[in-house]
């Protein structure tokens, strides 16, 4: 069942499936957590109270927590959340958030390289992949960071500081000016410098 592989995801196991062009729909997201609780209710029953040495892990997950995850936003930007962040709060927030892992400005850190507009066009080893010079949609950024950063305290920033630093990294990547404010209309139209390296797998699929 392929859906299942996509919620055992950590962030970069995120992160390789929208890269890879398997773009989910917020219907298959949905579908794929109701595969997956029902999974679990069935197994719950099989195991009690027949199988008392069982584990007996697993609950069924709450509309509440389900609601939770329901957060993915499409390339096309459905289900960005309103609220708006600027270039400069971005540079601050960074600061105090980010600059621990990746480095200054979003280069020499411990993590990955944030920022670089050095081309790597497909095929071509060697040189890293950066949001400026890899990523294909500017609200995939969002939800990346919305979703899982910072890595140590992740989904702990709000809507607003989160299009703050989406708009910042876009901004230290070159692809918007130093004054830019990300929010649900503005985002969209972001052109990334990659995208049309990108191929669909699926190009009659319009989500
Ligand atoms: C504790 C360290 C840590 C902190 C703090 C942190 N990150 Fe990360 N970040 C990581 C790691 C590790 C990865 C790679 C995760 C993976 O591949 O699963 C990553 C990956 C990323 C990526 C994807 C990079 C790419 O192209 O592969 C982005 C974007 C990002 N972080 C943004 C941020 C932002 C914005 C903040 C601050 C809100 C932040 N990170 C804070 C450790 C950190």
């Amino acid at each position: 069942m392929p859906f299942t592989t996509t919620m055992r995801f950590r962030a970069g196991k995120y992160f390789r499936t929208v890269m890879s062009g398997m773009f989910m729909s917020r219907f298959a997201l949905r579908l794929s957590m109701v595969l997956m609780l029902s999974a679990s209710a069935a197994h719950a029953q099989n195991l009690s109270p027949a199988a008392p040495l069982s584990p007996q892990l697993g609950k069924v997950a709450s509309g509440e927590l389900v609601a939770a995850w329901d957060m993915t936003i499409l390339p096309s930007g459905d289900g960005l959340p309103q609220g708006s962040g600027t270039t400069e709060t971005g540079a601050r927030l960074y600061l105090e958030h980010c600059v621990a892992c990746h480095g200054e400005g979003g280069v020499g850190g411990l993590n990955n390289v944030l920022v670089s507009d050095e081309p790597r066009p497909f095929g071509e080893t060697g040189g890293k992949r950066t949001v400026g010079n890899y990523w294909p949609y500017a609200t995939t950024l969002f939800d990346y960071i919305r979703r899982a950063m910072p890595y140590s305290h992740p989904q702990s920033l709000d809507d607003n500081e989160v299009y703050a630093l989406t708009a910042y990294l876009l901004y230290r990547n070159g692809v918007v000016p130093a004054h830019f404010e990300a929010n649900a209309s503005a985002l969209p139209k972001v052109v990334m410098p990659n995208q049309e390296y990108f191929i669909r797998a699926y190009p009659d699929w319009n989500p």
